[in-house]
């Protein structure tokens, strides 16, 4: 097969190759836009999220990729932006998106939302169609995979679903976000330890460690 390069043997296809300057091209054009894709380390560097914004007819929409290093289930979730007092530190009133590997891989990957019912949310979330929420499932695409030592998935998301009873929106600014992962992959309660927090910017990239969490 024949790739149309210029090839100097620097570089997978040559420096300066025509398949590098589109690459290049593509990454500053995509870095403009503040549409990623953006990393961000959590739990001491044991969990990372990875997500891109992208545009569609119904506004932006989020691809992001959750990873642990564990065997395990492992969910990702947001709080209102600006939240403060109970809502900015516990279970309370989160959005979340969890993937649920028993059944192996792919895992099944759900929209759920805090049992506000129980005290600061200390519960297992319930799906956004459990009938104590009356919202919808909003997650437009999943996939995922564990290894032996790494559980992994990926949802679609729009930031703004319409769902006020399932979900909160993405704001362009701080968002403070949890995650966290079991201790295997029955979904139940993961200890004291495999849980964290960060503040997230979902549009810009920009995040921080969550002061006061
Ligand atoms: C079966 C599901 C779950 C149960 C039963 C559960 C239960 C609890 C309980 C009892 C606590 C308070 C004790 C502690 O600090 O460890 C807690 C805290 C916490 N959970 Fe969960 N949880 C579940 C799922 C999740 C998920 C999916 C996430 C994130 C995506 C999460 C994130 C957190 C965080 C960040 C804290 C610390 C909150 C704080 O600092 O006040 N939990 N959880």
């Amino acid at each position: 097969m024949h790739i149309l390069a210029w090839d100097n043997g620097i570089g997978p296809f040559g420096s300066g190759s025509l398949l590098e300057i589109n690459y290049v091209l593509l990454a500053i054009l995509a870095v403009a836009n503040g549409q990623g894709p953006f990393t961000v380390p959590v739990l001491n560097g044991s969990m990372t999220i990875t997500w891109m914004m992208t545009t569609g007819t119904n506004g932006p929409i989020l691809q992001a990729t959750v990873k642990s290093n564990s065997v395990a289930w492992i969910g990702i979730g947001w709080h209102m932006a600006g939240a403060s007092g109970p809502e900015n530190v516990d279970m309370y009133d989160v959005d979340f998106a969890i993937a649920d590997f028993s059944g192996g891989s792919p895992p099944r990957v759900t929209d759920r939302k805090s049992n506000n019912n129980v005290n600061n949310g200390y519960s297992p979330p319930l799906l956004d169609t459990d009938p104590a929420i009356g919202g919808t499932n909003d997650i437009t695409a999943s996939s995922g995979v564990q290894d032996a030592t790494t559980s992994t998935f990926s949802f679609t998301k729009l930031y703004n679903t319409g769902d006020a009873r399932g979900d909160q929106s993405l704001q362009n600014g701080l968002q403070h976000v949890i995650i966290a992962h079991g201790n295997s992959n029955t979904f139940s309660y993961h200890g004291n330890v495999n849980r964290g927090h960060w503040m997230i910017n979902f549009y810009t990239g920009a995040n921080a460690p969550c002061m006061g969490c």
